[in-house]
């Protein structure tokens, strides 16, 4: 395969996971979710959203979740946001970079941020702007990249149209989410194969949920074209409220390992990271989706039993 040295993570599940959780998460967990995932080293860490608290409750603390955590060097925190309203409040709350929003589906755009996808553009245009003013980078995140829950198959020319607006309003990221987990690998390789030679200069991020447990082949996929940034959630947490059927992101203790064990650096401390998995198991009150949680690394041994152990050959 062709790997690359190192890719980097950005943590989104106390944005993508903790705004879908039944029960309001409290601020003061919510801020010990965010300090625990830097102290692993986490490169980036989606915090929360800018959003209308109407349409998300669950993270109507944003400002108050920003003002609580411990900010590490070497961790750049950003939260999503839908319009410029949402960019003036994450720049005064401090964030490090700024995550926009729009679907490259008409219907879930719709459903998601109730703007056409025309509208949501010249909202975005100007949250460019307040980024700009503010000297914040901007990374455009475009859901239902590669397939909408409600209209089905995305063409890859909309796609397109859609990435040429967010560059041109000087996103120096796009982030291609597959939001309901309809994307295979094959499609990852001919989506970016399409794209990518298209933007130079792009940064690219895939976007993964783990819907139809196709988010690690997708990632591996995207990874062989070169990409080399992706989002995950911790212990698998996630899903949009706006997309029927939408369950968590990719893992990101289970990521991190499958990276680790291929030889991939992330820079984080996976065994921290499992730590805090089942801290945020405990908070949330359930099992997560995550797999290394539960069967351990994969240089877990386990003991022989009686009558096996002196039977097994020496080395030779
Ligand atoms: N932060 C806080 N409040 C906001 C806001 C923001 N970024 N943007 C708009 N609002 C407020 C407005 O001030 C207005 O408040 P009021 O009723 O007290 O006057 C209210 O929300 C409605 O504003 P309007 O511009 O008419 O928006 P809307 O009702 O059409 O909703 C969004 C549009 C984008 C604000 C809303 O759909 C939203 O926040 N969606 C977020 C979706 C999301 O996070 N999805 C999951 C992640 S992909
Ligand atoms: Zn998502």
């Amino acid at each position: 395969m062709k790997l690359p040295e190192r890719v980097a993570i950005c943590e989104v599940g106390t944005r993508d996971g903790f705004q879908i959780e039944p029960e309001f998460i409290p601020t003061e967990l919510k801020i010990e979710v965010v300090d625990r995932l830097s102290a692993t080293g986490m490169p980036r860490i989606e915090v929360t959203s800018f959003v209308s608290a109407k349409a998300v409750p669950m993270l109507r603390d944003a400002e108050a979740v920003m003002a609580g955590i411990k900010r590490r060097p070497g961790t750049r925190y950003s939260a999503l946001v839908p319009n410029d309203k949402g960019a003036v409040r994450a720049v005064d709350a401090g964030v490090d970079d700024i995550h926009t929003v729009v679907s490259a589906s008409e219907s879930h755009n719709l459903a998601n941020v109730n703007m056409t996808i025309a509208e949501s553009l010249v909202r975005l245009e100007a949250t460019a702007q307040v980024a700009r003013r503010a000297g914040k980078p901007v990374y455009a995140g475009i859901s239902c990249s590669f397939g909408c829950p409600f209209e089905g198959e995305v063409p890859v020319a909309r796609l397109e149209s859609v990435v040429r607006r967010l560059v041109d309003l000087g996103a120096q990221g796009i982030g291609l989410a597959d939001t309901t987990g309809m994307a295979n690998p094959a499609q990852v390789a001919r989506v970016l194969e399409h794209l990518m030679p298209r933007f130079p200069g792009v940064e690219w991020t895939l976007h993964t949920h783990d819907t139809r447990a196709m988010a690690i082949p997708n990632i591996l996929a995207a990874m062989e074209m070169g990409v080399g940034h992706f989002d995950a959630s911790i212990g698998g947490l996630g899903g949009c409220p706006f997309a029927p059927g939408a369950s968590g992101n990719v893992c990101t203790e289970d990521l991190v390992h499958c990276l680790g064990a291929m030889g991939v650096e992330t820079g984080i401390d996976l065994d921290a990271l499992i730590e805090t998995s089942r801290r945020v198991q405990e908070i949330v009150g359930r099992v997560l989706p995550g797999q290394i949680v539960k069967a351990g690394k994969w240089t877990r041994r386990y003991a022989l039993p009686d009558g096996v152990r002196e039977r097994v050959p020496a080395p030779s």
